[in-house]
């Protein structure tokens, strides 16, 4: 399958060519690789600074995320910062971003609601020139894939978040560990697997934090 076309290039011409962060937040809003910008508000780009230790890589920004241009200030960031305090990380040891910078979405029919479309493996390759440059300039410690969409991009094959999550890997890019993203927990609550599932993304994100601190 030819993931490259006219309408959608890919993000490798917009990305600055020695990149640093300030470099890339200003050349994001630019790009065009994919047909996602169009229905957007504007680029979602990241949180956190060059120096962060820690990672996390979200899927692509929601509703609130694409009004305010900031990732997780939606309803699945506020339960990411509750696990993130309960597992001990400090805040500002994070870098927040997503694999695709750009909401994908929907119209309800009959209303104006907006919603929230999975992005495809196609969106995926085309924002990917974005992340390994951020993974470049920030080269963090250790990469925390939060859910497939962010395994598939930093790892560049599909994940099994079942099988995959909780412990450290040395991928090609670094260390990584994937978990599942605050959505699907999200999703979970006032139901019966709300807890374990609240804590078993806490216990992943612990095992985050003690990487940080192994002597290196
Ligand atoms: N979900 C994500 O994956 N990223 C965000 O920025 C917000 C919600
Ligand atoms: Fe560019 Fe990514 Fe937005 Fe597509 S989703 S236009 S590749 S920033």
């Amino acid at each position: 399958m030819a993931l490259s076309t006219p309408e959608r290039p890919g993000a490798g011409e917009w990305v600055p060519e020695r990149p640093s962060l300030p470099k890339l937040r200003e050349a994001a809003p630019a790009c065009r690789g994919c047909e996602l910008w169009r229905d957007a508000t504007q680029v979602v780009f990241s949180a956190g600074r060059a120096a962060a230790p820690l990672m996390l890589v979200g899927e692509q920004p929601g509703d609130r995320e694409d009004l305010e241009g900031t990732p997780f200030v939606g309803p699945a960031g506020g339960l990411l910062a509750d696990a993130v305090d309960r597992a001990g990380l400090a805040r500002e040891d994070l870098y927040l971003t997503n694999a695709v910078k750009h909401f994908r979405h929907h119209i309800a029919p009959r209303g104006k609601r907006r919603i929230h479309d999975k992005p495809d493996t196609v969106h995926i390759e085309a924002c990917r020139p974005w992340l390994l440059a951020e993974i470049q300039v920030v080269a963090p410690q250790l990469v925390v894939c939060l859910g497939a969409t962010a395994g598939r991009a930093v790892l560049g094959r599909p994940v099994r978040i079942g099988a995959e999550r909780g412990r450290v890997m040395d991928a090609e890019l670094g260390r990584v560990l994937i978990t599942t993203h605050p959505s699907s927990v999200l999703r979970l609550r006032g139901k019966d697997g709300f807890e374990d599932a609240f804590t078993a993304l806490v216990a992943d994100l612990t095992v985050a934090g003690a990487e940080l601190r192994r002597p290196r």
